[in-house]
């Protein structure tokens, strides 16, 4: 059966090694290892990637880990291919899958990256819909397993937007046993579906999942602190808005309130001085690079999983991880 990510937990059975191996993939493939280096389980293959809206990240990260794994990258753009105008998402979906390994879909409605998944026979990835931001929650969570030798104990707290990315996030975190808290103003929360998932898998890895729309209830003692820009993509009309963010600034005086070896998270891109201040953003402690460089080595892995599982899996072994 064909394997997509169009939500984070659509990989729970496997989240926790999927997010090793792409931790030790990176080391050995900076170390130089041959293995690493010679891995290549999209050989032959082209991965193609549709994009409805601007990407900075996604798109470079996805172009070069798919050239790393061996295979093409082909960048899709929505104005310059047939979908939405003179064809359907199904249509598409059938053409691409007769000369594609792969896609990702980067989109506004969610609905649409699901009717691409509906009628393809490869694996599709979600490479952010107006819901969901599954890749960006494995970058997330890799980076904080790297700047964190164990996660148990860990509080990750989320001040701003109730959005796509805090939707993958509370999922991720949950899936891990990471306790999750979140700030968001009173009509701004996450969607109830997403927060009825993350409240049962933090129920069956014993970890616990706070709202308030108070930030700094969320964001006392926790270990890491996590925001957004307060108007998504495909929000820019929605200006007012703003005034619902009034004290969700991520700044000196909110992380005062924190462990003191907090980390400071953001998926980018930032829009400084609104929810985050310069002397966040540019703090020793702030791992907003590191998350943007672990897009690429956590969707190899992704990638690597869905497309080729086998070659995942033997990569794996070779790592010396566990199977799940
Ligand atoms: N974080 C993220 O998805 O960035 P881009 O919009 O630049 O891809
Ligand atoms: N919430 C943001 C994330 C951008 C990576 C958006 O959807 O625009």
């Amino acid at each position: 059966m064909v394997k997509h990510l169009l939500a984070i937990d659509d990989v729970k059975d496997d989240f926790e090694r999927i997010l090793k191996w792409a931790i030790e993939f990176k080391r050995l493939w900076k170390q130089g290892d041959e293995v690493a280096l010679n891995f290549v389980p999209l050989d032959t293959m082209a991965i193609g990637s549709i994009y409805e809206k601007p990407s900075t990240r996604t798109r470079v990260s996805f172009e070069v880990g798919v050239q790393r794994l061996g295979g093409s990258a082909l960048t899709l753009l929505k104005n310059d291919i047939q979908l939405g105008k003179s064809e359907t998402i199904g249509d598409t979906s059938h053409v691409l899958s007769r000369f594609l390994g792969g896609m990702t879909y980067r989109c506004f409605a969610h609905e649409d990256v699901e009717e691409l998944a509906e009628h393809a026979e490869v694996p599709v990835i979600n490479a952010l819909s107006a819901k969901h931001h599954p890749c960006q929650a494995a970058a997330d969570l890799m980076t904080v397993m790297e700047h964190h030798d164990d996660t148990e104990g860990l509080t990750v707290a989320w001040v701003g937007d109730g959005n796509n990315v805090l939707h993958d996030l509370m999922l991720a975190c949950a899936m891990l046993g990471i306790d999750v808290r979140y700030a968001c103003p009173e009509g701004y929360e996450p969607d109830e579906d997403v927060v009825e998932r993350t409240m049962a898998y933090a129920k069956a890895n014993g970890s616990s999942v706070m709202h308030t729309t108070d930030p700094v209830e969320a964001v006392a003692g926790a270990h890491v602190v996590y925001t957004d820009v307060f108007i998504s993509m495909g929000e820019e009309h929605m200006k007012d808005k703003m005034s619902a963010f009034d004290g969700y600034q991520v700044n000196e005086e909110m992380v005062g309130h924190m462990d003191e070896k907090w980390s400071f998270m953001h998926c980018l891109p930032a829009h400084r001085g609104e929810e985050v201040t310069d002397w966040v953003m540019d703090h020793k402690q702030s791992i907003v690079f590191d998350q943007a460089e672990n897009r690429m080595w956590a969707q190899m892995s992704l990638m690597t999983y869905l497309i080729n599982e086998g070659a995942w899996d033997a990569m794996g072994e070779f790592m010396g991880l566990e199977s799940s």
